[in-house]
């Protein structure tokens, strides 16, 4: 278990530097706690940076949901020169993702701990980031669950918002349905359409690159659907 208490402290990791709560007054966040929102509660804990927060944040890719970072570190191994952030909901994942960077020695990978539908609106400016990645977001299948899905038109906006015009947002599900609601939120998002859609399926040989939950839901013999979208330039 990690805690505070582990070798993953804050303190062993060089403290982490957290932003004020939303509540604090010099940062007023309360148009983002709307109902909207359903992790609203969650959405009160500080939010964590590594190795600190910047002064302006910017980066190549962000990617949302990293999980163990598979992908974060391939792409931050294969482009030294460049910055990729992510943000991870989960702060067990969140001091993981922070030991294998260590590990690694990787100077070019920025964490985020907390809720991507907080922190995008908050703390991304508009224009800061090339590409968005969002690999296998979770599918919550019941139909009663499936407001907690994160693309919705909102939180597509916002994420059109951070990127350059012409900058790309890659999503990857096994989940078809929630796939062509995807694509149906982007369609209606006038900053963003949609370049091309694909699907592979699970026999089909995969080059390396696969995310565990890829891996895992390939082998479970699920269809591997890619959307990829830009932000046009509006006038
Ligand atoms: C199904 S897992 C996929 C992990 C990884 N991308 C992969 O392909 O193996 C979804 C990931 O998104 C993270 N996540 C879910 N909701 C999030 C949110 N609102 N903000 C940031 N991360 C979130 C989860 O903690 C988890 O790491």
């Amino acid at each position: 278990m990690q805690g505070t208490s582990t070798p993953l402290s804050r303190g062993a990791l060089g403290a982490p530097q957290s932003l004020p709560r939303p509540t604090d007054p010099a940062r007023p966040a309360a148009s983002l706690c709307t109902k909207q929102f359903p992790s609203e509660f969650r959405s009160r804990r500080e939010v964590l940076f590594f190795p600190a927060p910047p002064d302006r944040f910017s980066a190549h890719t962000l990617e949302i949901g990293p999980g163990r970072g598979d992908y974060l570190f391939a792409q931050a191994t294969l482009h030294p020169d460049r910055v990729f952030a992510a943000i991870e909901i989960g702060k067990k994942r969140y001091f993981k993702l922070i030991h294998r960077v260590q590990c690694r020695g990787l100077g070019n990978v920025i964490l985020i701990n907390g809720d991507a539908r907080l922190v995008v609106p908050r703390l991304i400016p508009e224009s800061s980031l090339q590409q968005v990645v969002i690999l296998f977001p979770d599918p919550w299948p019941k139909r009663r669950h499936t407001f907690h899905r994160l693309l919705t038109s909102e939180f597509l906006e916002q994420l059109a918002r951070c990127l350059v015009p012409g900058g790309g947002l890659l999503v990857r599900s096994d989940v078809m349905d929630y796939v062509d609601e995807i694509a149906g939120n982007i369609a209606a998002t006038a900053t963003l359409e949609i370049e091309s859609r694909s699907s592979r399926r699970p026999d089909e040989i995969v080059s390396g690159g696969a995310t565990l939950y890829e891996q895992v839901q390939s082998a479970a013999g699920c269809t591997i659907h890619t959307l990829l979208a830009r932000r046009v330039a509006v006038t």
